[in-house]
């Protein structure tokens, strides 16, 4: 399949720049959008012929379901029943933005684009290409990250191009996503909400807004266990993980310079390629490998939004081991943490228990 790609800048959209990929989108085929949180790979979510071949180009377990991305606040009413009132007041302060919604399902909606679920995931994205393109196509837009099932999430059109080319209809190229991480989920569709992905709207800000609200206990803490099931399907699998064998190193800064310089003598020694990601603040005191900043550790979202870029950017230049340092774990730090531990596949050092060792 030939892949059109086409850009489109956020400072000067016409009209015209979204009547081919709505065309694609309402003939059942896949168009890959920006949106503020990472790309999205889009299809008509009251297709499910269209939904399904979403998981054969991300190569996605047919039991992950889609988030539905929506223009209007009042298009929930068309696609959700039993709306509780919080989604109202979630909506008016988050909305559009990186929060998706997921309440029971209306039967239009089919279980080919919920992974057979009664339930569906909704968000209003904030990005004005990706609302345009849900406007003006007038559909309803089932969209996962635009990347290879597994790999990290998609902050920029050529991730997408690297990923996808040859197997998909469009790309939309919109310039660099702005924060980076997926969006935090929220479940409404039994009683008390509960947050099933940590994101850029953190539980203290939806605690403002509806007072308590807890995480889903199996997607919390530093070890994967294995006696708890996500409610979101999808934080069951490893995921966002770069080709290289990724370590945190968690501790005392120094400490951790110490022990990632010493480790990555040693791979080097052994003749192994060696990435480090590191900080604006630590860049300088890397010695070996190939170091990158994240970000700024003065400024958090820098650090969100440079994850993926890094863990992609190590694998273009083929790490076989990644060195990280760790970030706080409180606030934006949870969702940071999160993919973090998920891309290492849990793997921490503790730096403090080497040094009494
Ligand atoms: O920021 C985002 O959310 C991006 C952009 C493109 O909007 N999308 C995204 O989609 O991250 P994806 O497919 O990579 O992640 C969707 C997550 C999965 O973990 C999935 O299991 C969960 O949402 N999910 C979707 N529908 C659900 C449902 N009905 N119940 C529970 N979890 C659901
Ligand atoms: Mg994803």
């Amino acid at each position: 399949m030939n892949t059109k790609i086409i850009t489109i800048n956020t400072e000067d959209i016409r009209p015209e720049d979204f009547d081919e990929a709505a065309r694609i989108l309402q003939e059942g085929g896949l168009v890959a959008f920006p949106t503020e949180t990472v790309y999205g790979l889009g299809a008509n979510a009251l297709d499910e012929k269209a939904s399904k071949k979403i998981y054969e180009a991300k190569g996605r377990p047919s039991d992950n379901p889609l988030i539905v991305h929506i223009s209007e606040v009042k298009d929930i009413e068309a696609l959700a029943k039993e709306i509780p009132e919080v989604a109202y007041q979630l909506a008016e302060v988050f909305w559009p933005g990186p929060l998706t919604m997921i309440f029971k399902k209306k039967d239009c909606v089919p279980y080919g684009t919920t992974g057979g679920l009664n339930t569906v995931a909704i968000r209003l994205p904030a990005n004005q290409i990706a609302r345009e393109l849900i406007a003006r196509s007038k559909v309803y837009i089932a969209a996962p990250s635009a990347n290879i099932s597994g790999k990290p999430s998609p902050t920029e059109a050529e991730h997408v191009i690297n990923d996808l080319s040859g197997k998909i209809d469009m790309i939309i190229d919109g310039g660099k996503a702005t924060l980076g991480l997926e969006s935090t989920i929220v479940d409404l569709s039994e009683g008390q909400p509960m947050i099933l992905r940590p994101g850029c709207i953190t539980k203290k800000m939806l605690q403002n807004v509806i007072g308590n609200i807890d995480y889903d206990p199996a997607i919390m803490g530093k070890k994967l266990n294995k006696d708890l099931v996500p409610k979101a399907p999808g934080m069951k699998y490893r995921h966002y993980a770069p080709e290289g064998a990724l370590t945190i190193y968690e501790g005392n800064t120094q400490l951790v310079i110490q022990a990632i310089n010493q480790k990555s003598k040693e791979m080097l020694n052994e003749g192994h390629r060696v990435g480090i990601i590191a900080t604006d603040e630590t860049i300088e005191f890397y010695k070996y490998g190939i170091v990158m900043s994240i970000g700024s550790r003065k400024n958090e979202a820098t650090i969100a939004a440079g994850l993926y870029r890094v863990l992609r950017d190590f694998d273009e230049l083929h790490a076989e081991y990644i060195f990280t340092e760790s970030f706080a774990d409180n606030s934006l730090g949870q969702a940071i943490m999160n993919r973090l531990l998920k891309a290492a596949g849990y793997h921490v050092v503790k730096v403090d228990d080497l040094s009494k060792s």
